[in-house]
């Protein structure tokens, strides 16, 4: 006897503080910046990055793996003291990602709403536009799937609600006769006003004139270029911590 697959469903949860749905396959976006930073770090030749909550818990677990290991993120858009980067994805390259294939983050959101995904127990995805084609083939094999945007302090945030519909976009034509789930079709409609102008729609993001305020104005541009990579990290455990590692589609 064959196994029917369930009717194939996305759902898109706009803030994370909403409950969070029954679903196969966890994606998490944080398009500014942290998601599209970790994918970019795994795109240069990165191993391991473990995500954690807070900073200080960031330095401690740095404490335990090894200085080598490369200690990243921030607050404020800015690296918390200590840390041997902040959370621009243009500050990474092949040579550093290289070197140092391992690292530890936390941000103010994007982790959070990793943390939060992988407390549900389902396969966890990082997901940005970068990856956009990679990750919605690796929707596959799942048949409910959920997209989690990490939004800004709790709330829903334009900038991921967009980058969300346009992953819906791209989800609804690989797999037709998909169920959108009221959720992605907010996302979805909301990218469709303004595509394909992707970039021009994120810059109207309260996020967006924050970072252009502090001299990130490059990486929006760097967030939005779709399809760079096939890198669709997956989220494990790794001595005893949740770590994505790397996991070409
Ligand atoms: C976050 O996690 O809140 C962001 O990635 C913030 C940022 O742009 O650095």
């Amino acid at each position: 006897m064959s196994l029917s697959f369930q009717k194939r469903t996305l759902s898109v949860v706009l803030s994370p503080e909403e409950p969070l749905p029954e679903v196969d396959l966890w994606l998490v976006l944080d398009l500014l910046r942290a998601t599209t930073t970790m994918v970019t770090f795994f795109s240069l030749g990165g191993e391991r990055l473990y995500p954690v909550a807070t900073p200080e818990q960031a330095r401690e677990l740095r404490k335990t793996l090894g200085e080598k290991v490369l200690l990243m993120g921030e607050r404020n858009s800015l690296p918390p003291e200590g840390f041997d980067l902040g959370n621009s994805p243009r500050d990474l390259s092949e040579g550093l990602c290289q070197s140092r294939p391992e690292a530890v983050m936390t941000t103010t959101n994007g982790t959070r709403a990793v943390l939060k995904a992988a407390a549900s127990g389902k396969p966890v995805l990082a997901a940005s536009i970068r990856n956009a084609s990679a990750v919605i083939r690796g929707c596959a094999p799942f048949s409910r799937t959920g997209i989690l945007c990490a939004g800004r302090y709790g709330k829903a945030a334009l900038d991921d609600t967009l980058g969300a519909g346009y992953l819906a976009d791209l989800f609804r034509r690989t797999f037709p006769g998909a169920v959108l789930e009221d959720g992605a079709s907010i996302a979805l409609w909301s990218w469709q006003r303004q595509a394909p102008e992707l970039e021009k729609a994120v810059r109207l993001s309260e996020h967006a004139a924050i970072l252009e305020g502090q001299g990130f104005e490059k990486d929006i541009s760097f967030c939005c270029t779709p399809d760079q990579t096939r890198e669709i990290p997956r989220l494990g455990n790794k001595k005893g911590h949740l770590c994505f590692e790397r996991n070409p589609s």
